[in-house]
């Protein structure tokens, strides 16, 4: 151990300046200072205290030198003080080197991006979009559509009521009727939008669901119209090899009417094709002549189209999803993998 001052003052400096850096909190601050800087205690006091006994030549240098190092110890002191007072400071072990924290990017719901690329397609192809309210009249949602509160239909669709003849409509077919009371002919409409009915919530059913309903009603349409655009939409939507046929089917709201499958061509990564299963994407028909009055239009002089389809199952497929449920249960790490 020295007794030169001068090095007894370096070694000061640089553990006072250690103990300040791994002080720990403010109590841990004050000790520093009292060990080094107090009055009657302090290590660097104790040289300034001490002055008075070393050769006179020496005092003045010596001097100098203790107030440097209380000086640096004492603006050491503040620093620390005033960095563990700042929540983010140095003293929360924060990297400053460290790359920062990208953004969190957004993106749309799977389900969202299957209703948009349809509607972007049925656009293209002069088709509006138009909504409806969720919370229906048996009106709209069934008689006004050719179906009869007792009718079967009306029973298999197991509908949610909120009071008395109010309903979350079952389907978007209210629409139908909404545009037509609402909008002249020609009338060539998407309205994408929730469902309700209580169906049990398993693999391919929830109690709700988004669905998309179209519509055509002008002068002299026919089934020929109606088959061409959702071939149209089909190879649009799937590829250009993509067919459709028609399944006869039964809805009162429609004559004839028919469920539409879809049988697309797949590329393997080896280039050889295969064609899928026919798959089922929509219940279609012509609009019943009943509907139409219902609208107040005169059905001898209008006619038209409509169709019912599901986004959920077109996106299942496109996406390889064999669970509904995990569209609906806002897994980030799911949802993630749609973003783009
Ligand atoms: N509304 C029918 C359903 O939900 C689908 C449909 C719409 C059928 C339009 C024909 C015409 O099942």
């Amino acid at each position: 151990m020295t007794t030169n001052p001068r090095e007894v003052l370096a070694t000061l400096e640089a553990e006072a300046l250690a103990a300040i850096a791994t002080a720990a909190d403010a109590d841990g601050l004050e000790a520093v200072r009292i060990a080094f800087l107090g009055r009657s205690e302090g290590r660097i006091s104790a040289v300034l205290r001490g002055l008075g006994s070393l050769p006179p030549e020496e005092r003045p240098a010596v001097g100098q030198e203790a107030n440097r190092v209380k000086g640096v110890v004492t603006a050491a002191l503040e620093e620390r003080t005033a960095a563990l007072e700042r929540p983010d400071g140095p003293a929360s072990g924060t990297d400053l080197t460290l790359p920062g924290r990208r953004p969190w990017r957004g993106g749309l719901h799977p389900v969202t991006q299957a209703v948009d690329e349809i509607w972007h397609i049925f656009r293209d192809l002069g088709f509006a979009r138009a909504r409806g309210p969720e919370a229906d009249t048996e009106w709209y949602n069934f008689e006004a559509l050719n179906t009869p509160l007792d009718h079967p239909a009306a029973d298999e669709q197991d509908t949610l009521y909120l009071v008395d003849s109010v309903l979350l409509r079952s389907h978007t077919s209210p629409v139908q009727m909404r545009t037509m009371e609402t909008y002249p002919p020609p009338i060539r409409i998407i309205a994408p939008g929730w469902v309700y009915r209580r169906d049990t919530y398993d693999a391919t059913h929830t109690p709700a669901f988004m669905q998309i309903e179209g519509l055509v009603i002008d002068e002299g349409v026919t089934f020929v119209d109606f088959k061409a655009t959702l071939g149209e939409f089909a190879r649009r939507y799937w590829g250009p090899d993509t067919q459709i046929r028609f399944r006869p089917s039964f809805f009162p709201f429609t004559e004839p009417s028919a469920e539409v499958d879809v049988k697309r061509v797949i590329t393997r990564p080896d280039g050889t094709r295969e064609d899928t299963d026919w798959l089922e994407i929509m219940g279609a028909g012509m609009v019943d002549p009943n509907v139409i009055s219902n609208a107040g239009l005169d059905p001898e002089r209008y006619t038209g189209w409509a169709f019912g389809m599901g986004p959920a199952r077109i996106a299942m497929l496109k996406h390889g999803v064999d669970d509904l449920r995990t569209f609906f249960e806002n897994d980030v790490r799911f949802l993630e993998q749609f973003v783009r």
